[in-house]
């Protein structure tokens, strides 16, 4: 099983917008399978697949404590958002070493199909919902930094291309 390469903000490709998955097949289920992998040795909580340089509408999500709850959401679909809202302090793969605080939707309801190609609808709260629209932001091309102020934006990038250069 191969662990991924990530791409690190700010490269472009992160900006891709991902196509839906056609089909769940053994190609996307060896995806899911290197994603997850990827996500839990880098210590993550959640990988879309644009940010192994896929450019396809798959999420992998796990918030649990152990690491064994692995959320698969091919296709995801916001069903609905709350009107109430939520401060968490998020971190990002792509985006490393730096965490800030982030206002989104408090619940969110999603649908998405399952490994199984199944569509399955899910409500979150808390990290979960946090997490599923940190999610699908990067199949649309959107970092989490973009939601903090332009001056603090680039304070990070400054950061990012300085932890580029050394190697990080
Ligand atoms: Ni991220």
């Amino acid at each position: 099983m191969t662990r991924l390469p990530i791409l690190h903000y700010p490269d472009t490709r992160l900006t891709t917008v991902a196509k839906p998955v056609a089909m769940v097949d053994e190609r996307i289920k060896t995806l899911v399978a290197q994603m997850l992998m990827t996500m839990y040795e880098e210590e993550g909580v959640g990988l879309a697949a644009t940010q192994v340089d896929v450019h396809e509408q798959v999420v992998v999500i796990d918030i649990s404590d152990g690491g064994d709850q692995p959320l698969v959401l091919i296709n995801p679909q916001l069903l609905w958002a709350s009107d109430e809202r939520q401060q968490s302090k998020e971190g990002c793969l792509s985006v490393p070493q730096i965490y800030d605080s982030v206002s989104r939707a408090a619940q969110v309801k999603v649908r998405a199909l399952d490994l199984n190609g199944l569509p399955r609808d899910i409500e979150a709260d808390g990290l979960l919902a946090a997490c599923i629209q940190h999610e699908m932001d990067h199949l649309a091309g959107k970092v989490f930094i973009e939601y903090l102020s332009p001056l603090k934006r680039n304070r990070y990038k400054i950061k990012a291309a300085k932890l580029q250069r050394v190697g990080v």
